[in-house]
């Protein structure tokens, strides 16, 4: 059994995070133990009538910003005041590029905390005052950073000891090696006439091995010859 992450997620939209830590696998993590998650409602934070929480760009320009003031009280409510300080991640198209190594490294952590931001993101200055990382989903834009941030927790819970029933799934995955994962196939052996590469029913492990590789480097030279050179 691995360590117990610490998940605590700042978002205007609470109920987002409802169904995705609800079912499957982050729902038995969180149920095992290994998964703690807290959601905080941005909007608790402000202090006017309305519960403002965005506010005009200075500038000018269409689109508007997470107003600093009730995020800075919501960090200086949630983080506390002792080490190891979390790590505060805001999920942004200008952050450096997510993936597997970055989700791997992140489930090592023992305590992260999510800024979902919106509209045009958040005043700079929360970044410089709170932010440790920025990271990137891809080289397009979402409505809001929960999606990035659901995806960042799903990524890094997964591969937490224990998390995944055979750690083993997780070890051939798709990125492993610098390769896509290869083609894989169940019963029944003949689906109406659709049937399955007959090295995978001949018991010969090497074989079988060979197979995959092969397979999952022509995947990779044909859909990400990127991923090759690395
Ligand atoms: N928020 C909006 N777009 C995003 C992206 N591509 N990655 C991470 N967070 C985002």
């Amino acid at each position: 059994m691995g360590g117990k992450l610490k998940v605590d997620i700042l978002t205007l939209f609470p109920q987002f995070f409802d169904s995705i830590f609800n079912y499957s696998i982050l729902k038995r993590a969180c149920d095992a133990d290994i998964l703690d998650v807290n959601i905080f409602d941005l909007r608790e934070y402000t202090t006017d009538r309305h519960h403002q929480a965005d506010d005009y760009r200075f500038g000018g320009g269409a689109g508007m910003l997470l107003k600093p003031e009730p995020i800075f009280r919501a960090f200086k409510n949630i983080i506390p005041d002792v080490k190891p300080k979390p790590l505060i991640i805001y999920p942004t198209p200008q952050g450096i590029p997510f993936n597997q190594d970055v989700a791997d490294e992140l489930s090592k952590e023992t305590h992260l905390v999510f800024l979902c931001g919106h509209y045009k993101g958040v005043d700079q200055r929360v970044i410089e005052r709170w932010v440790d990382r920025e990271y990137s989903l891809g080289d397009y834009v979402l409505t809001g950073g929960e999606i990035a941030a659901a995806v960042m927790v799903d990524s890094a819970v997964r591969m937490i000891p224990g998390v995944l029933g055979d750690i083993d799934s997780a070890l051939d995955d798709s990125f492993r090696h610098n390769l896509l994962d290869c083609p894989h196939y169940t019963r029944p052996e003949n689906l109406n006439g659709l049937s399955v590469p007959g090295v995978l029913l001949s018991g010969h492990h090497r074989n079988i091995a060979l197979w995959r590789k092969i397979t999952a480097q022509f995947l990779t030279k044909k859909r990400r010859p990127e991923l090759n050179k690395k």
